[in-house]
């Protein structure tokens, strides 16, 4: 495996992005379409951070836009936060999947994928250079804070992350997976902790 270096002093989002189309760090980047970038402005103040594309992603190139985007949407805009003043990213940006038939199934990206897509994160954090982080999901808390983070002790805090100031938070699609009669309180919470994320806005 050839893990990418990227210039951390001279960061450019389109480099980036254009370097990352091409990225072979690790296997996931031969069945999966394209490499899914971060997208939002540069002077993003909040960068939240997803674990990978799914296959609506993975199929339009962009982060956010399938049923978990939809999700992730109306939460920040009940928290507040408008989704252009925010840099959308994943901890792995190819679609990590299964085949079922016609069907592409999630599969959960390993260490050693979120290992090889690093150099990406710390490419986009070092040129957005945000006031805050979010993350989403146990896998991109994970990805940051290491094999032992507990999402449910830690979601809606404010830790410090490398000089960063980061909220997690639960995946947006967990809203979907869980017990329809308990969505509308997971949805809750969920709006609570970007709340918590909301007020970090300089
Ligand atoms: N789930 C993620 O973690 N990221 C996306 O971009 C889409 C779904």
């Amino acid at each position: 495996m050839r893990v990418t270096t990227v210039d951390l002093d001279h960061p450019d989002l389109e480099t980036l992005r254009r370097e990352a189309a091409g990225c072979t760090n690790c296997e996931l980047y031969e069945p999966a379409t394209q490499t899914v970038f971060g997208a939002g402005p540069e002077s993003a103040w909040l960068i939240l951070v997803g674990e990978q594309p799914g296959d609506r992603e993975d199929i339009e190139g962009a982060p956010f836009v399938g049923p978990a985007g939809r999700v992730l949407d109306t939460a920040l805009e009940r928290a507040g936060i408008d989704r252009d003043e925010v840099y959308v990213t994943n901890a792995v940006k190819h679609f990590r999947f299964e085949r079922q038939g016609s069907r592409r199934i999630h599969k959960t990206p390993g260490v050693t994928h979120i290992r090889a897509c690093r150099p990406w994160l710390d490419g986009e954090l070092a040129s957005v250079r945000p006031q805050a982080l979010a993350t989403l999901g146990a896998t991109a808390a994970k990805a940051l804070f290491g094999p032992k983070f507990r999402i449910t002790a830690e979601r809606g805090n404010v830790l410090d992350w490398e000089g960063y100031q980061l909220v997690p938070t639960v995946h947006p699609s967990s809203i979907l997976r869980g017990p329809a009669e308990k969505r509308a309180e997971a949805m809750d919470a969920l709006v609570a902790d970007l709340e918590v994320a909301a007020r970090l806005r300089p």
